[in-house]
């Protein structure tokens, strides 16, 4: 087939056919199909269909171009006029990953514009959408235009997921989540993609998390997600690079939604700032702005955000997009009148040394006490989770706080972490960045 394909030609039995017996779909095919999927003319059962199809036979790089393209253009596609370059990270999700709260109102700082859109927490992880919920007042569905004039002004927002950006993408994760067919490479990378180039970015860093608490649990599986994304970005026009980190222990020693904020918080003042969540989103923030022109290099980069961190001006745009998006002026200096407190707190203390974590159980144990959801349709308690986390090698006698609803759900809880813990031997520290690639 070549050229352009009418509708009125457009048979999508004959794509799903030729897919399914393992052949290459042309571009204009491959537009058509998604031109169809938006528009409600490709069924339910053929999107299924085609969605199980690539999942068994593949998609070679130019068809993942094409169907990111597509995707991409399915929809509002935002064109920015601003004196600095447009950024923007994904990471594939983890425990006590509230980087991106750090991360956007960093890059801004140093002339970056961030337009984060976010999602809600997906299996066990935590999504970033679900912990700004926890600020009271604070808008994450803002539409488009109110979404752009906040990130001209202040330099980043981050909301949720909006129906105008890649709605053939929101159509087909739908059926991919009901079919089996979410855990495909090629569709993944799609997805992710199109909703990026939708945001109308020029640079893109992704963090690929693999460990315990990721959905990659093995490195050659994030390092083949790593590859795959930033290839496809290349042929879709847009610049990007990617870090495979750790996820084999919790990012931050808080998990959960305002204690999360509450930790991004005190790391963008100063407050508290460890030292692995902070060489992740250092990394990750010093990726964009090279990225971005911003900086010539990342050594360059490093010495831009720790100014920006130090005279306080991270801090300051992270309160103003706060505030411009309807949440408390002074969140920055009383986060404890505004962020929901937990009415039970307690500390659970182990002697010994912590040997290894089972991450994913503590992402599982936030949902066991209502900080993520069991059904779709569920509502999140904002101020349940755990904070002071161990991490492997800690020895000091607390595995963490458990922030609970009432004392059965506290009781629950300590027991999850204590599962959750081994103790033993030290075990040897393992970089938080594993790799680059791009
Ligand atoms: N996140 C996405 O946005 N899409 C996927 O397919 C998987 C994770």
């Amino acid at each position: 087939m070549s050229g352009g394909m009418s509708g009125a030609d457009f048979l999508p039995q004959e794509t799903i056919r030729r897919k399914r017996d393992g052949q290459a779909l042309e571009p204009a095919e491959i537009a058509a199909f998604v031109a169809g999927l938006t528009a409600g003319r490709v069924g339910e059962g053929q999107a299924a269909a085609f969605a199980m199809a690539v999942f068994f036979r593949g998609l070679t790089l130019p068809e993942r171009v094409a169907l990111t393209r597509a995707m991409t253009g399915s929809g509002s596609v935002l064109r920015w006029d601003l004196p600095g370059p447009i950024l923007d990270k994904h990471s594939t999700g983890g425990i006590g990953d509230t980087v991106s709260l750090a991360l956007a109102p960093m890059v801004a700082a140093c002339g970056g514009y961030v337009p984060m859109i976010s999602g809600r927490g997906l299996g066990h992880t935590g999504g970033t959408l679900d912990k700004l919920a926890g600020i009271p007042g604070y808008d994450v569905a803002p539409g488009l235009d109110r979404f752009q004039a906040v990130v001209a002004e202040v330099g980043c927002a981050v909301i949720g997921q909006t129906a105008d950006l890649a709605p053939a993408d929101r159509r087909l994760y739908a059926i991919r989540d009901v079919t089996g067919t979410v855990e495909s490479l090629d569709l993944i990378t799609a997805s992710i993609l199109s909703k990026k180039l939708a945001a109308g970015l020029r640079g893109l860093v992704m963090d690929v998390k693999v460990g315990s608490g990721a959905f990659m649990t093995e490195m050659a599986a994030a390092r083949a997600l790593a590859e795959s994304i930033v290839a496809v970005a290349a042929g879709a026009g847009l610049r990007t690079t990617a870090l495979v980190t750790d996820m084999d222990a919790p990012l931050a020693s808080a998990a959960g939604n305002a204690v999360e904020v509450r930790y991004a918080l005190d790391y963008l003042t100063g407050r508290r700032r460890e030292a692995r969540f902070h060489a992740v989103t250092r990394a990750l923030c010093a990726e964009m702005l090279v990225a971005g022109g911003l900086s010539p290099d990342v050594a360059a980069a490093d010495e831009r955000l720790e100014a920006a961190l130090a005279s306080g001006r991270a801090a300051e745009v992270f309160a103003r997009m706060v505030a411009a998006l309807g949440g408390p002026a002074d969140l920055l200096d009383a986060p404890d009148r505004h962020l929901p407190g937990a009415p039970v707190i307690r500390p659970v203390r182990q002697a010994g040394t912590v040997a290894a974590v089972d991450t994913r159980a503590l992402g599982l144990a936030v949902i066991g006490l209502g900080g993520g959801r069991r059904r779709a349709e569920d509502g999140i308690d904002a101020r349940v989770g755990f904070t002071d986390l161990a991490r492997p090698g800690d020895a000091h006698g607390l595995l963490g706080h458990v922030h609970a609803a009432d004392d059965a759900a506290a009781d629950r809880a300590e027991a999850a972490l204590r599962a959750a813990y081994r103790m033993g031997a030290a075990p040897r520290e393992r970089p938080c960045v594993l790799e680059r690639i791009g």
